[in-house]
């Protein structure tokens, strides 16, 4: 039997007394698969697991996706995107560094974007870099049903440049050609719960397709404000020995900065979708 704590009204569950390990039992995988679904976040506490155990538990959930950039990978886990300003022989090793990271969804500019990524903290700094989850199934339970037919079957841009250019490096033209800009519809309904959620992000999402550009820019800065409303966010504090499991298809992210004097690494693996579930739209 598997217990949980809820983290807010909202959205997120701690799963209690549970260790990640590359070989968890059936059973304990289709709970968590029904609990990730339901809280659409979930937090392990007090965990400590190798590269080949953090590959392991994810895999159990989907293939892994090796992720664009390449420069941020684990050198022996490639499944694993190192997240971190740490620096190594001259170079960052990993990805997004010290600075504040926007609200994103992981990897909404690929064709079949990853349907969740779990995060494990190794390195720390001793405050600072919280990161913030926001429910896009109740900010869409929430919004107007005049606003919900306008944008029901709408398509929006996703662009991972605008992401890096804001707060990355760039990409260079081989990881430009794997994720040019790309179109998703802006409501997604959720393959395990039929819910509905918006899905759109205010680190990528640059146009609502075929909307006067001002009609578009004028929605969108609406739907940022509103889908980050406190009542839709949980804001984790991390501690030493967390994981996160999010659903990628109904919550966005986004990072505080911290003192670029102290050190943070973090391991992350993104999963993709299984083909039997089919696409989440
Ligand atoms: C990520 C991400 C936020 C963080 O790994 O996808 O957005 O807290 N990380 O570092
Ligand atoms: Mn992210």
């Amino acid at each position: 039997m598997i217990s949980i704590r809820p983290l807010s009204p909202s959205l997120g569950a701690e799963v209690l007394d549970f260790q990640l390990s590359s070989n968890p039992s059936a059973e304990a995988v289709a709970a968590i698969r029904a609990l990730w679904a339901q809280h659409k976040l979930l937090l392990f506490r007090n965990q400590s697991v190798d590269e080949p155990a953090l590959v392991g538990f994810s895999q159990q959930f989907g293939a892994l996706e090796i992720h664009v950039r390449e420069e941020y990978l684990s050198p022996e886990h490639p499944e694993i995107l190192y997240v971190s300003n740490i620096e190594r022989d001259g170079r960052l090793i990993g990805i997004l560094s010290d600075n504040e990271v926007g609200w994103h969804y992981d990897q909404i500019y690929l064709p079949q974007p990853a349907v969740g990524s779990l995060l494990m903290a190794d390195t720390l700094p001793p405050e600072g870099g919280n990161t913030e989850f926001a429910d896009m199934c109740a900010a869409w339970d929430a919004l107007p049903k005049q606003t919900q037919q306008k944008l029901d079957g709408c398509l929006a841009n996703q662009s991972y440049e605008a992401f890096n250019q804001a707060y990355s490096v760039p990409t260079n033209n081989k990881q430009k050609a794997r994720s040019p800009d790309i179109h998703h519809p802006i409501v997604r309904t959720h393959p395990v719960t039929g819910r509905k959620a918006l899905y759109l992000c205010p680190g990528m999402t640059t146009e609502i397709v075929g909307w006067d550009a001002e009609d578009s820019t004028e929605m969108l800065a609406f739907l940022f404000d509103w889908t980050t409303r406190p009542e839709f966010v949980y804001v984790h504090q991390w501690q030493p020995g967390d994981a996160l499991m999010w659903d990628n298809a109904c919550t966005m992210h986004r990072r505080d900065p911290f003192d670029a004097q102290h050190q943070r690494l973090m391991k992350r693996t993104t999963i993709l979708p299984q083909a039997e579930v089919g696409m989440p739209f």
